[in-house]
């Protein structure tokens, strides 16, 4: 039989499509697929995120009710394929699947671990765009990361709190649990009237119905699932807008509402002093969640709307709202390029006191080089244990060498490039990489392009090898 003819090919596809839709391997025959991989080769976590596809968009719909602690969800994801694929990985830690359909239609699914594997019906074709529809529920749960911290869903007094850094997300949606996969959301969460549900993005809809009331949540800008959130409780809600007219929304527990009064009122100028030094805001609204729970005493970035256990001081409100544009906006491939995040943050601080009366940079990084920056030896020391761009494992990503030796590092690049140029590279980079991924060899690339001439590149490109990957404290400052 000659397979090349006309008349056999025809007659092929024919048989084949009327087998179409009883057997589905048949369409496996024409499109080739094989399974999506379980990873995207994470250095530090290598379970995190999946290959085969990338989401567009996530449309969350959730019910939480905190007496109970139950939480209902359906999530409908938008991706696209690019490769074909016979199944395809999400993350997702415990709670319970009842369903999933892949354009409508039923589809396999199998759970090992984080591992949620979905054998759609019809297999997918490259580039094709689908959407598969997950409905959960049950108790989520609280994850505790590798250095020890709590996130994912943890339970507050009054009701509930998602966090998500760096694996916490999967405790309450399913999703390409990695931040190189960024997406827009749509969050609707419905609670129990007289309390509040508080997300990122802006809120487009309320309606209160049989005793519950619905927040609607829009983030149309790109977001990495693990600046996601949802804050659940008897917050007060409040909305403002900047001088330019960017919407501010915070979300107060009451037991902090005094004592955030001050801090919260700094937003508009915060804000105003970060875009004049960074570029333009990056998001479409702006704002804060002050929330209590006893296991976190840490702040996260969460998008639009940094989470704080307790009122902030200004030092760490200027930090959350830095990341909205070093982080969220320009978001690392993966979690080795954390110092990107995180150097970038504590600089921010640096700066902002450097601009108000503060210690100057300089003098911050001369007394961190010198070890009397802390009061205990330790933690003087703490900085020098392993290079920022190259953390020892994934407990030791949120260390003080990603964090104040990372700021070190952008410091030596304002020295070697003085001023002018150092703050092109600060907002060329990230208006380059806006609502992109970069790791470290794509900022050293950009900061070597344009340190200005041939004597500023040669003194930059010195920088990398002792400060941002070598070992131990460099010789000198
Ligand atoms: N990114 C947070 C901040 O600096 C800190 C943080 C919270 C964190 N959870 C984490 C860092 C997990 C690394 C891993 O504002
Ligand atoms: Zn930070």
């Amino acid at each position: 039989m000659d397979l090349r003819s006309p008349a056999v090919r025809a007659a092929t596809v024919t048989s084949c499509l009327a087998l179409l839709a009883t057997v589905s391997a048949c369409s496996g025959a024409g499109v080739d697929g094989t399974p999506g991989s379980p990873g995207v080769r994470d250095p530090y976590f290598p379970k995190l995120g999946n290959g085969g596809y990338d989401v567009a968009h996530y449309g969350l719909t959730l019910g939480y009710d905190p007496g109970s602690r139950h939480l209902t969800g359906t999530a409908e994801i938008t991706a696209r394929a690019t490769k074909n694929l016979s199944s395809f990985n999400l993350d997702l830690k415990g709670l319970d699947v009842s369903g999933i359909t892949v354009e409508g239609k039923a589809a396999r699914f199998q759970r090992a671990g984080q591992e949620l594997r979905v054998r759609p019906a019809d297999e997918l074709e490259r580039g094709e765009t689908f959407r598969a529809t997950v409905r959960y529920s049950g108790t989520p749960e609280t994850i505790t990361d590798e250095d020890g911290a709590e996130e994912g869903w943890l339970r507050t007094g009054d009701g509930a709190l998602a966090l998500g850094e760096p694996t916490g997300s999967m405790a309450w949606f399913p999703g390409n649990h990695h931040p190189s996969d960024k997406a827009s959301y749509d969050i609707q969460i419905t609670v129990p009237k007289g309390l509040k549900a508080v997300s990122n993005g802006e809120l487009t809809r309320e309606s209160t119905k049989n005793g519950r009331t619905t927040f609607a949540w829009h983030s149309a800008e790109p977001m990495a699932s693990y600046v996601a959130t949802v804050a659940i409780g008897k917050h007060e809600l409040k909305t403002s807008t900047t001088e330019d007219g960017l919407p501010i929304v915070t979300a107060v527990d009451p037991s902090q509402a005094k004592a955030s009064e001050k801090v919260l009122a700094k937003i508009p100028d915060v804000m105003e002093w970060a875009e004049y030094n960074f570029g333009p805001y990056p998001f479409s609204s702006t704002g804060a969640i002050i929330d209590r729970e006893e296991d976190v005493d840490y702040a996260l970035e969460t998008q639009t709307r940094p989470v704080f256990p307790g009122a902030p001081d200004t030092g760490l409100l200027v930090h959350e709202l830095a990341h909205q544009w070093f982080g969220n906006s320009v978001t690392p491939k993966s979690w080795q390029d954390m110092w990107l995040n995180e150097g970038f943050a504590t600089y921010a601080e640096w700066l902002y006191a450097e601009d108000n009366d503060g210690d100057s940079a300089q003098d911050v990084f001369d007394a961190l080089y010198k070890g009397d920056y802390y009061e205990d030896k330790e933690d003087n020391e703490a900085i020098w244990a392993f290079p920022p761009a190259k953390p020892t494992d994934a407990a030791s990503i949120s260390d003080p060498p990603v964090y104040e030796r990372g700021a070190m590092v952008i410091h030596k690049i304002r020295q070697a490039v003085g001023d002018d140029a150092f703050y092109d590279i600060v907002q060329g980079w990230a208006k380059t990489y806006r609502h992109k991924n970069a790791d470290t060899r794509d900022f050293t690339e950009y900061v070597e392009k344009h340190a200005g001439g041939d004597e500023a590149r040669e003194k930059v490109s010195r920088i990398w090898g002792d400060w941002l990957y070598g070992d131990g404290k460099p010789d000198r400052p």
